[in-house]
C-alpha cells in the first residue's frame, strides 16, 4: 500500500506558543498510524526546530517546511537553503504552493531545481499542482496540470519518483469553503497517476502518494479519502484547529 498522508499547511499562522498548544492537542488524541499511515506538519520555518523536537517521540508524525531556496547557499538575503533544513532533520518540504507560484512568482524550472535540490538532500519534496478557476470553467485542467508536472518532475529519473508525494490543490477550492466534489478529486488524481504512468511505468505511479487539497475539513475528509486515488490531504485552515485535524488524521484509509 501506497503511504497516505494527513498534511497541514499552517502557511503564515499562529505564535510559537499557539502552535506548541495546538500540537498539545494533537498529540493529546489517539490515532492508528503505522509506516504507511503517517502526518507532515508543515510548519513556518521559525517553529521547524522546536515542533520537530516536540514530534520527535511521536513514531508517525514529522515535520515539513513550507518553502526552499532555489539556490544551494550564498547572498540571497531571507532566504533558506535545503542543506539549512537538512540540518535541522527537516524530513519533507512544500514545493511549488499556488501562493508562491502566484505570489512569489516561482517558476516551473524554478520548481524543478527546488525539486533536484531536496532530493539532493535527502528531503522529500510534496510537490503541488493544480489549476485556477478559469482554467477549470474552460474545461482544460488535465492538461494545466499536466504541464506542471512535466515541466517540474519529468527530468526525474524513475528511481526519484518511487515513493513521490504530490498534492494536487485546484486554486478555486483553497481558503474558499468551495472543495472539489470527491468525484472531481477522484478524476483528477487518476489522470495524475495516468500520466506518471505514462512516463514511469504503473509499478512507479502506483507508488505515488497524491494528496487533495482544498478546503479539506473533519465533515468532508472521509468521502475525500475514500477514493481509490486520493491518498490523504494536505489542509490549511482546517489543520489550524486542533479538533478539525485530529478527525482529518483518523479519515486516512485504513489498509
Ligand atoms: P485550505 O485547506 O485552507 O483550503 O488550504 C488548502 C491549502 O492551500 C493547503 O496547502
Amino acid at each position: 500500500m501506497r503511504k497516505q498522508i494527513a498534511a497541514a499547511n499552517w502557511k503564515m499562522n499562529l505564535t510559537l506558543p499557539q502552535a506548541e498548544q495546538l500540537v498539545k492537542e494533537l498529540l493529546a488524541t489517539s490515532y492508528q498510524l503505522d509506516e504507511n499511515r503517517r502526518v507532515v506538519l508543515g510548519v513556518p520555518f521559525p517553529y521547524l526546530t522546536a515542533i520537530g523536537s516536540r514530534l520527535d517521540q511521536t513514531k508517525y508524525f514529522d515535520v515539513a517546511a513550507q518553502n526552499c531556496a532555489d539556490k544551494k547557499s550564498g547572498a540571497f538575503t531571507g532566504e533558506t537553503s535545503v542543506e539549512m533544513l537538512k540540518s535541522i532533520q527537516v524530513p519533507y518540504v512544500i514545493i511549488g504552493h499556488s501562493e508562491r507560484r502566484e505570489y512569489f512568482n516561482e517558476t516551473h524550472a524554478m520548481l524543478a531545481t527546488k525539486v533536484d535540490l531536496a532530493l539532493e538532500y535527502g528531503l522529500q519534496p510534496i510537490f503541488c499542482c493544480g489549476e485556477p478557476l478559469a482554467i477549470r470553467e474552460a474545461g482544460t485542467q488535465n492538461s494545466f496540470v499536466e504541464t506542471q508536472l512535466k515541466e517540474s518532475l519529468f527530468h526525474l529519473s524513475a528511481e526519484q519518483v518511487q515513493g513521490f508525494i504530490i498534492a494536487y490543490e485546484p486554486i478555486w477550492a483553497i481558503g474558499t469553503g468551495k472543495t472539489a466534489s470527491s468525484n472531481q478529486a477522484q478524476e483528477m488524481h487518476a489522470h495524475i497517476r495516468k500520466v506518471i504512468t505514462g512516463q514511469y511505468g504503473k509499478e512507479v505511479s502506483d507508488s505515488v502518494s497524491i494528496l487533495y487539497g482544498g478546503s479539506v475539513k473533519a465533515s468532508n475528509a472521509s468521502e475525500l479519502f475514500e477514493k481509490p486515488d486520493v491518498d490523504g490531504g494536505l489542509v490549511g485552515g482546517a489543520s489550524l484547529v486542533a479538533t478539525e485535524f485530529s478527525a482529518i488524521i483518523n479519515a486516512l484509509k485504513k489498509p
